[in-house]
């Protein structure tokens, strides 16, 4: 437990510099080491809880439906494996253009997204 709390600093304070050394387009190289690049963990902190509300099977706005890992990779554009910038589900938070009308998402969020999809967009 203790490891992973210091793991999870770590993280917290490299994602703050890099975002704070972000001004270009260009987003952080993906640290798939220390940021779990999960699925589950973009569902549960990310998807379910600022973007399902407008984007699930019954209310795919933009044709985008995100309540599953299988909606997520058949919505057109959302996610192209090891491409973040090819990937709206990224880009579109990245610009602050979703979720819409919410905050943006943290840097911490955005590394998450990012590293998910740089490892593949696997279904984990
Ligand atoms: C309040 C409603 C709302 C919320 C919340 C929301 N969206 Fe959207 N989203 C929209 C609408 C409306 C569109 C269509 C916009 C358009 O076509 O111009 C859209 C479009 C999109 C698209 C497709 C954009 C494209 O051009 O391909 C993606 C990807 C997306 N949203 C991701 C997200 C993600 C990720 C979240 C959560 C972090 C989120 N959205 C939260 C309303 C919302």
């Amino acid at each position: 437990m203790k490891a992973l709390g210091i793991n999870t600093l770590a993280a917290f304070v490299l994602a703050l510099f890099l975002g704070a050394c972000n001004k270009s387009p260009s987003f952080a190289s993906p640290n798939l080491s220390s940021v779990p690049a999960s699925f589950s963990a973009i569902k549960t902190g990310i998807l379910d809880a600022k973007c399902v509300f407008c984007h699930s099977t019954t209310k795919p706005k933009g044709g985008v439906s995100l309540s599953s890992y299988d909606e997520v990779m058949s919505s057109p554009g959302a996610v192209t494996p090891f491409q973040p910038h090819q990937s709206q589900l990224f880009w579109q938070c990245y610009k602050g253009y979703m979720p819409e009308m919410g905050p943006p998402l943290s840097t911490l969020e955005l590394q998450t997204l990012y590293d998910w999809i740089a490892y593949g967009a696997p279904n984990n």
